[in-house]
């Protein structure tokens, strides 16, 4: 094999820079075939630098024009240059400018890193290190400095010129050029750079902050986008006015900018003053946006914009605190979305992709913790574990704290970090100082990898009225982690007595317990609860209060009970998920359910669905079969993705197959024909409306319900929902529905053009993968565009695990030969689409085998990126 030359790079080794850049001024020339790039540097030396210490700047992929340091062009024995670095043998040791130029070619960029064309609009993505295929820099996240940024073009070209901070100038440029100067007096990292040129059209709206100031708000789209922007821009004034709300955080610049682009590796990026979007993620309307995908713009653009202040104001001293910024964030968005909506069904489906992205990930090849020490390749630790992990330890510090003295934490961490580049050791000590609580053992969670693994047994001794808790922790070995210590794990609980209310008791022992949480220390703890009157059923892990598998013997009627009179929401839709995964686990191993389990489980469904005081999206949630991928996480060896698939469809057929007639009645009174609107009740009643329909083509097998609502749709959340049902179960109708989607709604439109290649690559018949070469093959296939790509394979790898994972090879085959293919020009999308091989160790042994050689044939094949070079080491370490 060969590759680019590989190199490790560790946390211990991490050293200030000798010298430290104030002020930028970066000049762009942008032309149709050429962007000529000019910095000038200021730049100094730290006040211990020996005199004489060399200089050296990173660069990409560049090429050096002309170097001049304070006005006077460099001898050639005074640097060094090569595409990957720029080195001043011997700089002045007072304030200086470096002066460069570059010559980039921005439409030769299929990398989508550093300046690139997109439809013909130049932008950039510098975050982490794509700011040196710009120009040559200091390109670390805690060289701090501030920008100025000029930018010239064609005046019909690039109308639009856009980059961070205020807009200080514009003008004429002569020759039917034009121009425009930027200005960002934050002192920022290069990865927090951006710039757009071209011809966009756009929204406007303002905001006035907490204490007065007037924003202006933009959305930049492709003309005839705009009026698709509108629920970008009301999510991102809500995101403004919650940020002051919840922890007290106005914007500090006089514009915000978005601007949405079609070509982007991967959600959108938190520029200063200046996001840009995957479009993706601003585009919707009710004819081709779902719920789903409104939900996830108002989640990405709250996101990016709350990085401002956990990001931007206060960012990463290094590529190894990713998580600082990152956990923190999604933290914030995912408290956004659940004040914004239900908090319960917020939490259920933040689990529900922990359980199915990060599980599987922390208990796999590619396995490492939310805090890294060493990598190959920063591109690949923009991970779950990174990302929804990291939000999850944020969530355990904040239920450890309580409300108030978390919101304390964050104040005095705004306090005291603002401005400064910092470490996950800083972030904990604002908590521990601020609330004199000893955090060193929680820090564990950021240091170690792997899912912790609780043990549950209890036991009630009625003549003592005493309960007993035993609980005990594990976290197996991971890639290069074999020892593991014991993490501080907050449990919030209640026990409930036979009637179904909380039950309380005279004392308790055995370990830390506060009110309703439980803190588990050690590997293990028997609590002992004294003076309980009666046998209680215990609810534990409520809201899911840690990021651990939870193993608990529990009798079907325990977990029934905790189905209808948990008063925590999360616990009861976790009951019944439980039930379920009980006798699927056990069908998939030969031992069927009997039917008087069945019937238990069928009369709690129906139950839930009768209620009145829950609401339609959380009935949704618990009408949900669990997935596949989550049982085979659950089995953890010998897996045999084909048998989960098909025992779950003759579960379901068991399950419900009795009851259509009920779930059909049920289904029609959600029939309703007001205008849509995104709003969580809408949302609500059509996710639930869904599920039955899923229930009832799953039940019954006809599919003719689910193809007079596609016909019948008057949105795409409805539409899609359908399709979907149609077409992951490859029934009769599922051609021609596929087909008919693709003229009728996917021509003219990329983005539904991605629904339907989702739905092409997850259907579960033999054909797909051909179905799927073809589509590959077609000439006008659009094979550079990130998103299109991913529908296609990252959609058959993440959601087809039958065909992915065919005992002949052939789904892994196709997915490695993409792999090799897409390398050469995009290595992210190479990279990111071969993690999903990440469940290969623990497939039954054929499947096993055959991902192996799948993998290792790659490995020998072709010359790899770092990117893909390095998933693929640990994928076969
Ligand atoms: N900071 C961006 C965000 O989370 C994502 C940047 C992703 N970069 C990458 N190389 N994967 O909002
Ligand atoms: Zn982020």
């Amino acid at each position: 094999m060969r590759t680019e030359t590989e190199h490790t790079i560790f946390l211990k080794d991490y050293a200030p820079s000798p010298y430290r850049i104030v002020a930028v001024d970066l000049d762009f020339d942008i032309f149709d075939k050429v962007t000529i790039a000019r910095a000038q540097l200021s730049i100094e030396p730290e006040a211990e630098t020996p005199p004489g210490t060399p200089l050296v700047l990173d660069g990409d992929g560049l090429s050096l024009s002309s170097v001049a340091i304070d006005g006077a062009p460099l001898m050639q024995s005074a640097y060094a240059s090569d595409a990957n670095s720029l080195t001043i043998v011997e700089p002045p040791q007072r304030r200086f400018v470096l002066e460069t130029e570059v010559h980039l070619d921005p439409a030769a960029n299929t990398k989508l890193m550093g300046l690139y064309r997109s439809n013909g609009v130049w932008c950039t993505q510098c975050e982490p290190e794509g700011f040196r295929r710009i120009t040559y820099y200091l390109d670390r996240p805690d060289c701090l400095a501030v920008f100025k940024v000029t930018l010239t073009a064609d005046a019909k070209l690039a109308p639009v010129l856009l980059s961070n901070g205020n807009l200080v100038r514009a003008g004429d440029a002569g020759d039917g050029r034009h121009f425009a100067v930027w200005q960002d007096l934050h002192p920022k990292p290069a990865y927090l750079f951006a710039m757009v040129a071209g011809d966009l059209g756009s929204i406007t709206d303002s905001f006035t902050t907490a204490s007065g100031k007037k924003v202006d708000l933009a959305i930049y789209c492709e003309h005839g986008k705009e009026s698709q922007c509108d629920w970008a821009m009301d999510s991102l004034k809500r995101s403004m006015a919650w940020d002051e709300r919840r922890f007290g955080r106005e914007y500090d610049l006089d514009i915000f900018n978005i601007v949405a682009v079609s070509d982007f590796n991967f959600g959108a990026m938190e520029n200063k003053g200046l996001n840009i979007f995957n479009d993706r993620l601003v585009f919707a309307q009710p004819e081709s946006a779902t719920d789903a995908n409104y939900a996830g713009i108002e989640r990405v653009i709250a996101h990016e914009y709350f990085h401002n202040w956990t990001g931007n104001r206060i960012t990463c001293r290094d590529w190894f605190q990713l998580c600082l910024k990152e956990g923190l964030t999604v933290y914030r968005d995912q408290e956004f979305s659940s004040d914004e909506r239900s908090r319960p069904v917020q939490r259920i489906h933040n689990v529900q992709g922990l359980r199915s992205a990060q599980f599987p990930e922390d208990s796999g090849p590619l396995a490492h913790a939310p805090r890294p020490d060493h990598y190959k390749e920063i591109n690949n630790f923009y991970t779950t574990t990174v990302y929804e992990k990291g939000a999850e330890i944020v969530r355990m510090l904040a239920t450890l704290l309580g409300e108030t003295a978390f919101r304390k934490g964050m104040d005095f961490y705004f306090e005291r970090h603002d401005g400064e580049a910092t470490t996950i050791e800083a972030f904990l000590a604002v908590f521990a100082d601020s609330s004199g609580m000893d955090l060193d053992q929680f820090k564990t969670w950021y240091l170690q990898a792997g899912t912790p693994q609780v043990s549950v047994r209890d036991a009630y001794d009625a003549e003592n009225q005493t309960y007993t808790l035993e609980l005990d922790q594990l976290t197996a070995a991971t890639p290069g982690q074999l020892e593991k210590s014991a993490l501080v794990i907050p449990i919030r609980f209640g026990l409930i007595g036979p009637n179904g209310s909380p039950m309380g008791w005279s004392s308790v022992s055995g370990a830390e317990v506060r009110d309703d949480m439980i803190v588990l220390r050690e590997d293990s703890a028997v609590l002992r609860f004294e003076g309980v009157a009666n046998r209680p059923v215990p609810s534990l892990f409520r809201e899911f209060s840690a990021p651990v598998q939870v193993h608990a013997d529990r009798s079907q009627d325990d977990l029934l009970f905790l189905a209808q009179h948990d008063s925590d929401p999360f616990n009861r839709w976790e009951a019944l998920q439980d039930v379920s995964s009980a006798l699927l686990i056990d069908a998939v191993d030969g031992k069927r359910w009997d039917d008087k389990a069945l019937d238990g489980l069928r009369q709690a469904a129906l139950q839930t669905l009768d209620s009145d005081t829950l609401d339609d999206a959380f009935k949704a949630l618990a009408l949900e079969i669990p997935d596949a991928s989550v049982l085979g996480q659950k089995i953890g060896k010998d897996i045999d993705p084909a048998r989960i698939h098909s025992t779950r469809k003759d579960f379901i057929a068991a399950l419900f197959g009795p009851v259509v007639g009920t779930l059909e009645t049920a289904y029609e009174a959600l029939t309703s024909n007001k205008p849509y609107a995104p709003d969580a009740a809408q949302a609500g009643q059509r996710a639930l409306r869904n599920q039955l329909l899923k229930l009832i083509v799953g039940a019954g097998g006809d599919d003719a319900l689910a193809v007079q609502q596609y016909s019948e749709a008057g949105n795409m959340t409805d539409r899609f929902a359908a399709l979907t049902i149609v077409g992951t179960e490859w029934t009769h109708d599922a051609a021609g529905l596929l087909a008919d989607f693709h003229t009728r709604f996917a021509t003219h439109d990329p983005l539904v053009l991605d629904k339907w290649l989702m739905i092409s690559a997850r259907a579960d018949d033999d054909g797909v993968i051909e179905r799927m070469q073809a589509i590959l093959a077609d000439p006008a296939f659009p094979k550079n565009n990130p998103n299109r790509l991913r529908s296609l394979v990252g959609s058959f790898v993440l959601s087809n695990p039958v065909q992915f994972t065919r005992a002949d090879g052939a789904g892994f085959r196709f997915v490695t030969g993409f792999v090799a293919d897409v390398d050469a020009r995009n290595p992210q999308v190479a990279a990111r689409v071969l993690t999903g091989f990440r469940i290969w160790p623990i497939l039954e042994p054929k499947r096993r085998e055959a991902a192996k050689a799948a993998l290792a044939d790659l490995q020998q094949s072709a010359s790899l990126s770092r990117n893909t070079a390095d998933i693929l080491g640990r994928m076969l370490a």
